[in-house]
């Protein structure tokens, strides 16, 4: 069974300041809870038992969002919906472990800083800036994980200009999904498909050792893209074409458009 779940939270948010300066992204408003909860409803209701945050120094106001405050549950004890909401967030926080990354180095690097903490043979990786809407991704890719006993990775076909952004993937198989290349953020012409990775990967406990190899890739940082191309030659991969609909939380645009579309 898979029951243990990374989320990288120790990113700057260089791409929403200076909004981000003082209240993470991840703690933004999607509809009447944060991007993080969307996150965390995903992963338990998919039979999770514990997540992993990986944060900074600088992002401990996280940390503070899910502990226990007296002095706000005193001050809503006659506003029953509200009181609610504050000992859920606290109950749950039983369920949370946090992990400091001490600079962001990427991707690749944030996971590694969970490596000593996952248990089993098969853990998932869940990226805040996207959020799938409607059905959930994770069972989704639970389930195919049961029937291939391999890593799983959630797919969606994007526009040709869009393959700059994301981590492509190319095919051995394209009926089956079978992953035979990965790049990461891929120009036009080398994009292997229009497949892009989106934020949700069911990965082999391996992929450490590929990452505690992997050097330093685009912007300087290590790409857990290129790791998992590197573990390609020796475990297979396949993809995922989830169903939900998805939500680019990623850029300012983005986020306008998920917070109109997740209230309707
Ligand atoms: C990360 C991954 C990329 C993936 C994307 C999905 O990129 O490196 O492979 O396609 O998330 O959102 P980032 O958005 O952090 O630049």
């Amino acid at each position: 069974m898979v029951k243990q779940a990374i989320i990288p939270l120790a990113g700057l948010g260089t791409r929403m300041l200076p909004l981000t300066k003082a209240l993470p992204k991840e703690l933004w408003p999607l509809g009447s809870k944060s991007i993080l909860e969307h996150i965390l409803d995903e992963c338990f209701s998919a039979g999770v038992k514990q997540v992993i945050f990986i944060i900074s120094k600088n992002k401990n106001v996280i940390k503070k969002y899910f502990v226990k405050n007296k002095i706000l549950e005193k001050a809503v004890k006659n506003k029953p919906e509200i009181l609610k909401k504050l000992i859920y967030l606290n109950r749950i926080s039983s369920k949370i472990k946090f992990v400091y990354q001490d600079k962001p180095k990427g991707l690749g690097h944030a996971v590694m800083c969970a490596k000593k903490h996952i248990k089993s043979k098969y853990f998932l990786l869940l990226l805040p800036d996207d959020i799938i809407k409607g059905k959930n991704c994770t069972k989704e890719l639970i389930t195919i994980n049961k029937k291939k006993q391999s890593s799983v990775l959630a797919l969606k076909k994007v526009s040709k200009k869009e393959v700059t952004r994301y981590g492509i993937a190319g095919f051995s198989n394209n009926k089956k999904f079978k992953i035979n290349k990965m790049i990461e953020k891929p120009s036009i012409v080398n994009a292997p498909s229009r497949y892009a990775i989106i934020g949700r990967y069911l990965l082999s406990k391996s992929i450490f050792k590929f990452l505690s190899k992997q050097k330093s890739g685009k912007l300087g940082e290590i790409q857990i893209t290129d790791a998992m191309n590197a573990m390609l030659l020796k475990e297979s991969f396949y993809g995922c074409k989830f169903k939900g609909k998805y939500l680019d939380c990623g850029t300012m645009n983005g986020y306008i458009k998920s917070f109109i579309d997740i209230n309707k």
